[in-house]
């Protein structure tokens, strides 16, 4: 078997942690072994910044649970590339199957927010942040940018499916009637009510990241809107508004905690309860 990027000649050893006096707590790697190389484990462990050169206690945390949620993302990305594939060659169960996996993959970063929210203590993160160069803003995270750029595509193939299946977001809710008698749908249709409902069970994960995370944001720089709610409830800006690196109010992570990738799929939703609400 071809392993890939397979470098068999000899290594120097690495440690993440030079400093450490005792060799038995030294955290050693690039071993030679297959088990890094198939992995390509000796570059991943190469981005974790050496113990030397951290900032702040807390800043090896903070970084991996940031890696974590940025590895996850990619993957997210791989696989929903492959879903295009599917859906452009009709293979509905095949694209459903995939988006479900990519939902658990991306709940990798949800836990990474949730770590931070119940476990870097906030004095840790205020001070650790002032280390930070200004505007090394999340906004910038490729596993963001990246994703919000597929939806698009891929929102645009599943369109297509629907018109080649004659079908509408309507019909497919429509469909997944359990009480329903009569003619029973072709199977390539009801394959593709099951891709909408995975891609709606992905969005919803994306949101509650978006939601974890302003959580997260207000527990750690504050911001929580109902502290600032005038009279009539109405959210008022003030000076005093915690501010991201780059100087935005943190209202602007609220703003965006709700956006969707597919929002049509939450229209639909919405059409179907005033179709079908008496
Ligand atoms: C204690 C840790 C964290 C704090 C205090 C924090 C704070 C913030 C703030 C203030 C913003 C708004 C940025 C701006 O307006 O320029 C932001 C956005 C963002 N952060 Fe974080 N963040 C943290 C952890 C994370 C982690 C672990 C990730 C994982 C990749 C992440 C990814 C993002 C992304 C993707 C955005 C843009 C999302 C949006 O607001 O629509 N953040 N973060």
């Amino acid at each position: 078997m071809k392993l890939g990027k397979v470098d068999m000649s000899p290594h120097e050893k690495r440690v993440l942690n030079p400093g450490e006096s005792n060799p038995q707590l030294s955290y050693a790697y690039n071993t030679g072994s297959h088990y890094e190389g198939v992995l390509n484990l000796t570059a991943a462990l190469d981005a974790l910044i050496p113990e030397n050169d951290v900032l702040h206690p807390e800043q090896p945390f903070f970084q991996v649970t940031h890696l974590v949620t940025e590895y996850s993302w990619a993957h997210v990305h791989y696989e929903l590339r492959r879903v295009i594939k599917h859906l452009d060659e009709s293979r509905y169960t095949a694209a459903a199957r995939l988006i479900d996996r990519s939902t658990e993959v991306s709940r990798m970063g949800n836990m990474g927010v949730k770590l931070l929210l119940e476990h870097l203590p906030q004095h840790s993160l205020l001070t650790m942040r002032n280390t930070l160069p200004q505007d090394a803003t999340g906004l910038d995270s490729p596993g963001y940018r990246n994703l919000r750029r597929i939806a698009k595509v891929l929102w645009k193939q599943f369109e297509t499916a629907m018109l080649r299946e004659s079908v509408d977001l309507a019909g497919l809710i429509q469909l997944q009637n359990d009480t329903a008698g009569g003619e029973p749908a072709s199977s390539q249709v009801e394959a593709l009510a099951l891709v909408r409902e995975a891609l709606l069970r992905l969005d919803a994960c994306m949101m509650e990241w978006k939601q974890t995370h302003l959580r997260m944001v207000w527990s750690q720089l504050g911001g929580l809107p109902s502290l600032r709610a005038g009279e009539s409830g109405a959210r008022t800006e003030d000076e005093t508004l915690p501010v991201s690196l780059g100087g935005r109010p943190i209202s602007g992570v609220q703003h965006r905690s709700d956006k969707a990738l597919f929002p049509a799929l939450w229209s639909a939703a919405e059409d179907a309860y005033h179709r079908l609400s008496v």
